[in-house]
């Protein structure tokens, strides 16, 4: 822990968590700058965002069937060109291109990134917060035909997750090694600092977060888990729900909350769920498992979930183990793979 409050960056927290003579630290520190400096840009940009224009939407749709908002393709620009100049990424997934992009790369050990550049993007137009969600991983080593084989062979190689939640203040979130921490950018230095504590999430929160307009075509057994949080536990949970999956998980973390993005059952025919596994949920599982939660699709841990696509899609529930388990027993699911 760093001595004056807030004197602790980013870069301190990947020299505190990596070997000097490993060299994906100087990878992890070159894709940070990255991720910082698009932090910035995207900050600035968007306080000024209906002025420049920049809230609405493209009116195209993108490979996952959603309209584009301007932002989106922004983001996506930003992140690529850093990443792209950093020599240190040898691809990148994203949100909003089909396929992978492959990158020169300068450093000898060179990271895969899945990025969602920008979250909870129609959240824009009503000046609501919206964030930006990486996860970095390792190249597994096997000579991979294309990109897509190159991140489906790596994904359970998550090496280190990371957020930026843009709203009244920018914050860095950045788990890696066993750490999770928190950073907020001072725009008149362009710096990320933080106390140096690591984030735990609290126990005994009693928040829930999720989209209850879909209740209706949830399972039964979820729909008893939200009845029950309702009107039987004791105390009674309350909802907060942003609908940026960045705003909505980082107040759970710091309060102590449940995050659910369920699958729906129409017509018999269960769904995937609207998050994607590789850019959403893993990232958020990383992050929460640093700071003593857990993610489930409701039957098996996030992080063991392999994947068959790149934009797979996933039940969500993430939060402190206390409301993740309690959600478990009064959903009937059991805790399969949690300790
Ligand atoms: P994105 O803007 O990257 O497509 O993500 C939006 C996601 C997530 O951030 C949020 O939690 C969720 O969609 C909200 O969905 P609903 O509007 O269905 O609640
Ligand atoms: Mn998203
Ligand atoms: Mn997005």
């Amino acid at each position: 822990m760093s001595q004056s409050p807030n004197a602790f960056t980013p870069f301190d927290l990947i020299t505190q968590q990596t070997d000097p003579g490993n060299p994906e630290r100087q990878t992890l520190i070159s894709i940070l700058h990255a991720i910082e400096q698009g932090g910035r840009k995207i900050s600035a940009l968007l306080q000024r965002g209906p002025l420049l224009g920049i809230t609405g939407s493209t009116h195209a749709q993108n490979i996952q069937g959603e309209e584009v908002q301007a932002m989106d393709q922004i983001g996506q620009e930003t992140f690529l060109t850093l990443f792209r100049q950093s020599g240190s990424v040898l691809g990148v997934l994203s949100e909003e291109a089909e396929h992978p992009d492959l990158l020169p790369v300068t450093h000898s050990a060179p990271c895969l990134v899945a990025m969602d550049p920008l979250d909870g993007s129609s959240n824009l137009s009503v000046n609501a917060p919206v964030g930006s969600i990486f996860a970095l991983f390792r190249p597994s080593g096997h000579t991979s035909p294309s990109g897509e084989s190159l991140f489906l062979d790596s994904s359970g190689n998550l090496i280190a997750a990371a957020y930026l939640l843009y709203s009244v203040s920018t914050t860095l979130v950045l788990a890696i090694g066993t750490e999770t921490h928190s950073f907020t950018l001072d725009p008149s230095t362009g710096e990320y600092l933080g106390s140096g504590v690591a984030l735990k999430f609290p126990e005994g929160g009693k928040i829930y977060s999720t989209n209850e307009g879909y209740l209706p075509y949830w399972e039964k057994s979820l729909q008893q888990y939200m009845g029950w949080i309702k009107t039987d536990r004791n105390p009674a949970m309350i909802l907060r729900y942003i609908g940026a999956l960045v705003g909505d998980f980082h107040r759970n973390l710091l309060k102590g909350g449940i995050y659910l993005y369920p699958a729906d059952v129409k017509n018999g025919k269960k769904s995937s769920g609207k998050l994607r596994l590789l850019y959403e949920a893993y990232p958020m599982a990383f992050i929460a498992r640093n700071a003593g939660g857990i993610a489930t699709d409701g039957t098996i841990p996030i992080l063991s979930i392999v994947p068959n696509n790149v934009h797979q899609r996933v039940p969500l529930i993430v939060g402190p183990m206390d409301l993740v388990r309690e959600f478990q027993d009064h959903s009937g699911s059991p805790l399969n793979g949690f300790s």
